[in-house]
């Protein structure tokens, strides 16, 4: 079963750790993801882009495949199913196709119009029990063709989204998606701990967290994060796992080609990189 991701981030910010969200692509990476969680008994978000739903065949077939997948695994810890940077149509349809938990990503709107339409998904996701997020300040790097500039929030428009009944919050604060660059200046906690003044218990969500050294991770947590998106290091252990097996040449040999032997290096670095961050986070035993 699916549950919104309300409950998990209520209890993650009074207990002062971090659920992660991690992204999933295919099976593989779903499967390794939901059972990491259950080993550790961790609460999990599993995260979708548009672009990820797209590939997958469309938000249905990953909603019955994660359904199914968490029935045939027997996962019994809280799993949130998530629409990531969805914009206002892909939260709808995420809603229609039976996900648990959707972003809708206004934050390139002006603020007027960010307000109006997380307004109307507030009623929307309250009403059939999901948990929304949304978004203000952009979040810089790419993602799925869509860069962002690495923004810093306005404390008092986040104010106003919080206000809206939003479940959580994303705010930029100098956090980018994918790899950080050289001079990277880090995240900005003054304005972090700014947001946090102004919306007291609202969960706030970290993305891009790919890359930020463990005690900026810490810091962040102990000043309101409750959610961490994890994407690009996922992928960046799966591709390093899958070249070290082909560049040992293991596809030559017997029936090493096989995809099961194939993509099992990588599914295993996929596990202990969602292992490492759930110890990170602070999530570990709390299902
Ligand atoms: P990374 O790819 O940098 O880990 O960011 C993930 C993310 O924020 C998804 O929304």
């Amino acid at each position: 079963m699916l549950v919104s991701a309300k409950e998990m981030l209520t209890k993650a910010k009074a207990g002062k750790y971090a659920v992660g969200q991690f992204n999933i692509n295919n099976l593989e990476w779903t499967k390794a993801i939901l059972l990491t969680a259950q080993e550790q008994n961790s609460p999990v978000i599993l995260g979708v882009s548009e672009g990820a739903g797209k590939y997958m065949c469309g938000y249905k077939t990953v909603t019955n495949m994660v359904k199914a997948m968490i029935e045939e695994l027997g996962i019994t810890v809280p799993v949130a199913l998530h629409l990531d940077h969805g914009s206002y149509e892909g939260a709808k349809k995420c809603i229609e196709a039976g996900f648990s938990s959707v972003m809708f990503d206004g934050s390139h709107y002006p603020i007027e119009e960010n307000i109006e339409k997380t307004k109307e998904l507030v009623g929307i996701c309250n009403e059939l029990g999901l948990s929304l997020e949304a978004e203000v300040g952009s979040i810089g790097g790419e993602e799925d063709g869509v860069v962002g500039a690495g923004e810093c929030a306005d404390p008092n428009e986040c104010k106003m989204i919080a206000d809206l009944g939003v479940t959580m919050l994303a705010a930029g604060i100098g956090n980018i998606h994918g790899k950080y660059p050289e001079n990277w200046a880090g995240l900005s906690f003054d304005t972090l701990d700014a947001i946090q003044q102004l919306t007291g218990d609202m969960p706030l969500v970290l993305h891009g967290g790919t890359g930020i050294p463990a005690d900026m991770i810490q810091k962040a947590i102990s000043l309101g994060v409750s959610k961490i998106n994890v994407n690009t290091e996922c992928q960046l252990a799966f591709a390093d796992a899958t070249r070290k097996y082909v560049e040992a040449g293991k596809d030559l040999q017997g029936k090493g080609f096989d995809p099961r032997k194939l993509l099992a290096p990588g599914f295993e670095a996929i596990k202990e990189t969602v292992k490492e961050k759930m110890e990170l986070f602070g999530s570990v035993g709390k299902a």
